[in-house]
């Protein structure tokens, strides 16, 4: 049995701050193997680079993934292949840099990890996740004893269609994309634990990270403004999955776990 943790889409430094904060205990106390986390709005909240994604893997990470912001820091095309425990989405067109998956390993386990882009309500270009992970699955079952797939999407239906295609073919599928954790985790009827999104780890006093006034303000009258991070009620947010060795799922909890209780609660 081995236990994974992931980890919902870290905030620029809110969701960093937390991470070093929260991370090296919870891995501890809770026995936890193997941990993936998105980093796709880690450094300053728009994409990644080589140190923030350094900085993260030492509070207790094994795996970094990304979403539709991985390019948004300038000169990360050229960093990404230098980060063997980092992947790309891995349905972005063919020939673009980094790599599609990882494959983790301890005690003889291998553990995959993978994010597809969904298609609906999202700007990057993308080829279908569907057909993309059946070529994958396909490719490396012979690597692995265990898989995580992350959506990285905006819509509910997208995200629970691709649930479904999956059951029995992955011991994880966790959505990430929208920062709002929804209710739904389970263990699918053929063994694939199941969350529509995992929420953000950042502050969620905020529109999803941003300064709540800015947002209100740019749906208001539509004017541009700055989105600046929030910096309120930080939450470290994933899910905790036990697996057995035939890479089936046998326990799901979700994590939501705030940075400091506030004085008036
Ligand atoms: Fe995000
Ligand atoms: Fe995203």
């Amino acid at each position: 049995m081995k236990k994974i943790l992931f980890i919902g889409d870290i905030i620029g430094k809110p969701g960093r701050t937390a991470l070093a904060t929260l991370l090296p205990e919870l891995r501890e106390k809770r026995g936890i193997d193997f941990v993936v986390a998105n980093g796709e709005n880690a450094a300053g909240g728009n994409g990644l680079t080589a140190v923030i994604a350094n900085e993260i893997k030492k509070t207790g990470v094994d795996a970094i993934t990304l979403g539709d912001h991985v390019w948004d820091q300038k000169g990360f095309d050229r960093e990404i292949d230098t980060l063997d425990y980092v992947c790309r989405p891995a349905n972005l067109p063919q020939g673009v840099p980094g790599r599609k998956y990882l494959i983790l390993e301890k005690d003889g386990f291998r553990f995959a990890v993978m994010t597809l882009l969904g298609r609906n309500f999202m700007k990057v270009i993308a080829d279908c996740p569907f057909r993309t992970v059946d070529t994958i699955l396909n490719e490396i079952h012979h690597l692995t004893d265990a898989t995580l797939i992350e959506l990285h999407a905006e819509t509910t239906s997208e995200k629970t269609a691709l649930g479904w295609y999956l059951d029995g073919r992955a011991s994880l599928v966790v959505g990430t994309h929208t920062h709002i954790p929804t209710a739904d985790g389970r263990i699918l009827p053929r063994g694939t634990a199941y969350l529509t999104d995992a929420g953000m780890t950042g502050p969620y006093a905020s529109c999803l990270g941003r300064d709540i006034q800015a947002v209100i303000g740019s749906f208001y009258d539509g004017m541009p403004r700055k989105f600046e991070i929030a910096q309120e009620d930080i939450r470290l947010c994933g899910c905790l999955v036990e697996i057995t060795d035939q890479g089936i799922a046998r326990s799901f909890e979700q994590i939501i776990l705030p940075m400091s209780v506030p004085a008036s609660a």
